[in-house]
């Protein structure tokens, strides 16, 4: 079987603390039962940025946070980079145990779409007040019926993800909302993402495959 390169669960020293954004339903939502914004330095726990820093990375200023709406919400498919790659996250999430990040691989890299992050929503909102450190102008999805489904894993506890792969959230069953905060990791040296399998090396006593 091959190597899953898209997530591991990551054992922490402490519990990310609950961000305050996280305490009421997210008005004027960007999807039908999702929302994404930005989440500042006052959400973030700071035992984390602490912690990084042993393994010589930091936290991106574009700090990304999540809603998933009870019965059914979830993010579109996308990646977080302007290439397919290997980018890798630490996500932490807070609602049901049992939603899910699915990620795909397309069948003919011809049918992968651009997007780009530049509407006013992106720029009057989303990256307002953010010193950008990590390209967001670009990225890319797909069509479902055009990829196979690669990889699933359940959300439940503190993760590392694949994020430069596409991929999608879901909230399927349940009534609970899902909240999810999600560091992107530059390395402290060169201020590049790191990439997954970097990341197991780094963390390879930390991280764990099955729940
Ligand atoms: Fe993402």
């Amino acid at each position: 079987m091959n190597k899953n390169i898209y997530h591991r669960y990551v054992k922490l020293p402490f519990e990310h603390k609950f961000p305050d954004c996280f305490k009421a339903k997210p008005e004027n939502m960007r999807g039908e039962n999702w929302h994404e914004w930005c989440a500042t330095r006052e959400h973030w726990d700071e035992r984390f940025v602490d912690w990084l820093k042993e393994y010589g990375l930091k936290p991106s200023n574009v700090c990304e946070a999540f809603y998933n709406g009870p019965n059914g919400g979830g993010l579109p498919m996308h990646n977080d980079a302007p290439t397919l790659n290997n980018s890798s996250n630490i996500n932490f999430t807070w609602g049901p145990q049992d939603s899910i990040v699915r990620w795909y691989k397309v069948k003919d890299e011809s049918l992968i779409q651009t997007e780009r992050d530049n509407t006013d929503y992106h720029k009057e909102v989303y990256f307002k007040d953010v010193d950008i450190d990590i390209p967001v102008d670009k990225f890319y999805h797909a069509e479902v019926e055009d990829c196979d489904v690669v990889h699933e894993a359940v959300i439940s506890q503190p993760s590392l993800l694949n994020v430069g792969q596409l991929h999608s959230t879901h909230n399927f069953n349940t009534n609970e909302p899902r909240w999810t905060l999600s560091y992107h990791l530059l390395t402290i040296k060169d201020n590049t993402h790191i990439q997954f399998e970097d990341a197991l090396d780094l963390f390879k006593d930390l991280a764990y495959e099955s729940n």
